[in-house]
């Protein structure tokens, strides 16, 4: 298993490039399902969890040739529409074949996630907008089978929560549908929006996507396209933590920085430096070398537009160098909280306390030997090494793999002193 070894102390200094959006890419991975025609992916990123999706896809007789950046697929028919248990269990975004299936082909059998590092993972409410539709749903030996041999009919599908993949699934299920389905409560990420301009470009009817309420027009056939995929908010935000913790200058490239919105206003409040962003650039100063150093500011994790709970591990790191006591409020998944006692091992002070935890800063970090957990906890360690005194060892870094592209050599090209060894 690959180790990251990371010393500290070094601001970060330089430009670095985000990726294609894994959390959109997953999604447009799966809506190739919905048509017999080609469909060619622009800017996907080369993660772990892609060549997962891109192995279930293959499985299911889609013909999947990934060049560089770019990915051409092609489903001349449905040979087996499966997401098995193996696959499932190491990537729960493998239920968003659910919807493309039954709509494809009128049936699907995927095994239930199981729940992960972070929560449960339920997908009772995917299963709930199907059965609107028409599909019937049994559960039996931890997979759920759909049948819709008559195909799907629009339905209003109200969701009494917000879901992300959720929403991506019902859209990709109602876009074949018999009349109009009205998508409310919906998610309002920009990869559901990104999915969208890929499903309008293959044809479909749909309008609304980005806002709560979605409503899709249902077509009998879609045809291929060929669609580039938004950058990723949570690499960028990753980044822009990585500047600001170090005391660093970084220029970010290739993102969106209307889609970092939330996080970037709680480091003009804690006193990073962030330029106007210049089209696809946002460049931002630390404030831990100047004399203003940090200050410590609440968050509370919402669905978007609000502060990403993809990024609340990241940004706790931030917070132990942080002046003063800063309240970390996590809404969305019921665990999210495993990078603190690692933190804490590295000198970090934090309390937890439910969905909250208490970070008390500035509090000086030390290289440890720690072991990454979840994709985003993971994240966050490295931030801690950059800025901790001395050397830390971080174990398991497939889990970083799974949803950063070369994390490591993109730090190093500005100036972090970081290597993977096998
Ligand atoms: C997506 O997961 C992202 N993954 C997650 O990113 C992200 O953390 C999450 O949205 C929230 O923004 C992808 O897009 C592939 P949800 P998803 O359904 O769709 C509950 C990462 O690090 N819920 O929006 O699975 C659920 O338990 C990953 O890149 C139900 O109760 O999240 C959670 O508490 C981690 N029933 C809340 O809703 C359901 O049927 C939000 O989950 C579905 C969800």
């Amino acid at each position: 298993m690959d180790k990251f070894v990371i010393t500290g102390g070094t601001p970060l200094d330089g430009e670095i490039e985000t990726s294609g959006s894994k959390n959109s890419a997953l999604p447009a991975l799966a809506a190739a399902l919905l048509t017999e025609e080609p469909v060619v992916l622009n800017r996907i990123p080369r993660v772990r969890d892609i060549r997962t999706m891109q192995r279930l896809l293959v499985d299911i007789g889609s013909k999947v040739d990934a060049e560089g950046e770019a990915v051409r697929l092609q489903t001349p028919k449905i040979a087996c529409p499966e997401a098995p248990y193996e696959l499932v269990k190491t990537m729960r975004a493998s239920s968003l074949v659910l919807g493309p299936l039954v709509a494809r082909c009128g049936r699907a059998r995927v095994s239930l996630p199981g729940g992960c590092a972070i929560g449960a993972r339920p997908i009772n409410l995917h299963i709930f907008g199907l059965e609107q539709l028409g599909a019937r749903i049994n559960q039996a030996h931890g997979y759920i089978e759909a049948e819709a041999p008559e195909g799907l009919r629009g339905a209003i599908v109200h969701f009494d929560r917000i879901t992300v993949t959720g929403t991506e699934d019902l859209m990709m299920a109602a876009v074949l549908a018999r009349g109009e389905t009205i998508l409310r409560n919906a998610a309002r990420e920009p990869e559901v929006a990104d999915l969208a301009g890929l499903l309008r470009a293959m044809g479909a009817k749909i309008e609304g996507a980005g806002t709560s309420t979605i409503r899709i027009h249902g077509v009998e056939a879609l045809h291929g396209a060929e669609h580039a995929i938004i950058p990723d908010r949570i690499e960028a935000g990753t980044f822009l933590i990585a500047a600001a913790i170090t005391g660093g200058d970084l220029t970010i490239k290739r993102c969106n920085p209307e889609h970092v919105g939330a996080l970037v206003a709680k480091l003009l409040q804690a006193g990073a430096e962030v330029d106007q962003p210049d089209g696809e650039t946002l460049r931002v100063r630390g404030a831990v070398s100047a004399p203003g150093r940090l200050r410590s500011v609440d968050v509370t994790t919402e669905e978007y537009p609000g502060f990403a709970t993809d990024l609340q591990a990241q940004y706790m790191a931030l917070m132990t160098q942080a002046e003063g006591i800063a309240l970390v409020v996590e809404t969305i998944f019921e665990n999210r909280f495993m990078h603190a006692q690692e933190l804490a091992r590295m000198g970090a002070n934090i309390r937890l306390d439910g969905k909250q935890a208490i970070v008390a800063g500035p509090t000086p970090l030390t290289g440890a030997s720690v072991i990454a957990s979840d994709l985003r906890a993971s994240a966050s360690l490295v931030l801690a090494a950059l800025v901790a005194k001395g050397e830390t060892v971080i174990d398991r870094v497939y889990h970083i793999d799974r949803g950063y592209e070369r994390i490591e050599a993109k730090l190093a090209q500005a100036g972090a002193r970081i290597t993977r060894v096998e």
